[in-house]
């Protein structure tokens, strides 16, 4: 499905997106639009340059190992069914690679969090190694971890620009995650960040 198009001048300022930014973990379930699904997946690995290829977060030497997936409930994004959706940067589209709300199994897997089930989009930030390794060897591990974090922010602040929250998950089992959401085994999960109104 492609999505609206981002806007890039918001009504918050920067400052505040920071003054106000904090790890939430009590979700409304308020359904989001598509535009602001638009915004946060813009935000987290859109594509913001001229030369039609890089990305809003940096990435060492532009190699691009990470993907955003996001895992969506019933009636928790306006014409989106209950799935896990791919982003794809290059055509600012999301596609259905499985059916069916798995929230919380995601939740379980993230050793019981089930406050994480309550969001109505849970973002997972993978990094497929192979696509930095040619290049930096074992250190492109070192590298996709770091460019996780900056894509977090981004979904942090985004999420504060737009009136959300945004929650941010590091314990979790990565095999049963991958397994629950139906994601290719060589996409590493490293960040998974539920993002909604606050209750
Ligand atoms: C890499 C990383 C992993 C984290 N994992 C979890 C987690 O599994 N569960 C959780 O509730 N919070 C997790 N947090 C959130 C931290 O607890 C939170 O950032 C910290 O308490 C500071 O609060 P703040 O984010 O509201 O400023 C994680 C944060 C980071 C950066």
């Amino acid at each position: 499905m492609q999505l609206p198009d981002p806007i890039t001048v918001g009504d918050v300022s920067l400052e505040m997106t920071i003054h106000k930014r904090r790890t939430v973990r009590s979700f409304h379930s308020k359904i989001l639009t598509l535009k602001q699904l638009s915004q946060l997946l813009w935000a987290a690995q859109g594509i913001t340059g001229p030369e039609g290829y890089k990305r809003a977060a940096p990435s060492a030497g532009a190699l691009y190992p990470m993907d955003i997936y996001g895992a969506v409930g019933e009636d928790c994004i306006e014409g989106l069914n209950p799935g896990v959706y791919s982003y794809d940067s290059a055509t600012h589209s999301v596609s259905l690679i499985q059916k069916g709300d798995s929230r919380r199994d995601i939740a379980m897997a993230s050793l019981g969090q089930v406050w994480m089930s309550y969001a109505p989009i849970t973002f997972v930030i993978t990094a497929e190694y192979n696509r930095i390794m040619g290049k930096y060897g074992q250190r492109g591990v070192r590298y996709a971890m770091i460019e996780a974090g900056h894509i977090g922010q981004n979904i942090f602040l985004q999420s504060q620009a737009l009136g959300l929250e945004a929650g941010i998950v590091g314990a979790f089992k990565d095999q049963k995650v991958i397994q629950v959401m139906g994601i290719k085994d060589t996409h590493e999960p490293l960040l998974l960040m539920p993002v909604g109104y606050k209750r």
